[in-house]
């Protein structure tokens, strides 16, 4: 928390901090994957610049940390928790002032976290997941600063997935202001039609960095990836459909608004994807080493323990 490792319980915000309570914040889901090499976080210089983008779309004025301090700062939080493989999420938001709606009454202040979170969709993503096209419209671009990971925007994103799992839905497909497919509440989105890979532009959507590992894999496989918008009647004709991110990283969709995708369970294209992404991002692939960053040599700067505190294992 703003350049000091402290133990979860005072990882603690107070309750007048306008961050919390008009979404000003912008922040980063980033993986750590446990590897020969060590722990390596995943394509961590491409986060941190869209954490900077992110900051800079949203307005924020200088931040008290550049790319190379917070990209240290992320390899010490896993390394103070002692996790292998984990979740990360950088934070920036506003605090001590702010409360009049202006960003520039208060200043950016910055966290990290890190936790082990193995299987976004649960169990239900290795045979596929089902989802539903939202009756909630993703942002247009004008309302929301769609290509940036602003806190505030994800109301948009949590009453879609709470919606889509009160139906019994594993997550939902959200259509554009114009009725076109967008992305999903946390993930990117392709279908594969007659071996053609599609989806859509990045509009309304977040430029995801899964999204950008999968076209460039899909290329290595000499697969063709088409970006067009699409029609929702396109999910329900392809053969494939799958979705991407950080969190969820690459499953497979099998249902879609109760119709089956294809027949019905996770197709060629989107396994040899899968077995691709799975490659990368445990070092095995010729990709690996460009987009894994192991923790640098030297021993970094400061551990819960040397401050005295019990790290959570
Ligand atoms: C709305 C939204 N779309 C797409 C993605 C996928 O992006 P990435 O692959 O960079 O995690 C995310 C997750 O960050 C997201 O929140």
């Amino acid at each position: 928390m703003d350049g000091r490792l402290v133990p979860e319980s005072q990882a603690v915000v107070p309750f007048l901090t306008a961050g919390l309570h008009y979404g000003m914040g912008v922040f980063e889901g980033i993986r750590c994957y446990d590897t020969a090499l060590g722990p390596a976080v995943f394509r961590l210089d491409d986060h941190v610049e869209r954490l900077l983008a992110s900051a800079r779309i949203l307005g924020f004025g200088p931040l008290p940390y550049d790319a190379t301090a917070l990209s240290e700062a992320v390899h010490e939080t896993v390394a103070a928790n002692h996790l292998r493989a984990c979740y990360i999420r950088p934070l920036i938001y506003l605090a001590d002032g702010g409360m009049n709606l202006s960003l520039d009454t208060g200043r950016p202040r910055v966290g990290i976290a890190a936790w082990a979170w193995h299987d976004y969709h649960g169990g239900s993503a290795t045979a596929g997941i089902r989802v539903n096209v939202s009756s909630y419209t993703r942002h247009h671009p004008n309302a929301m600063p769609t290509h940036a990971k602003v806190a505030g925007n994800y109301v948009n994103s949590f009453l879609a997935k709470t919606e889509c799992s009160r139906l019994g839905f594993d997550d939902a497909v959200m259509l554009d202001t114009e009725g076109f497919v967008s992305e999903c509440t946390g993930e990117n989105l392709f279908l594969v039609r007659r071996g053609t890979i599609f989806t859509p532009p990045v509009d309304s959507a977040l430029s995801g960095i899964t999204r950008d590992t999968v076209m460039a894999l899909a290329g290595d496989l000499s697969l063709r990836v088409v970006e067009e918008r699409l029609v929702r009647d396109r999910l329900y004709s392809a053969d494939e459909v799958f979705i991407c991110g950080t969190a969820a990283e690459v499953v497979g969709v099998r249902e879609i608004d109760m119709r089956p995708v294809g027949d019905g369970a996770v197709g060629p294209l989107t396994a040899a994807i899968q077995r691709e992404f799975r490659e990368v991002v445990s070092g095995r692939h010729a990709r690996s080493a460009g987009w894994l960053s192991t923790a640098p040599e030297r021993p970094v700067s400061g551990t819960l323990e040397s401050q005295g505190v019990q790290a959570p294992r």
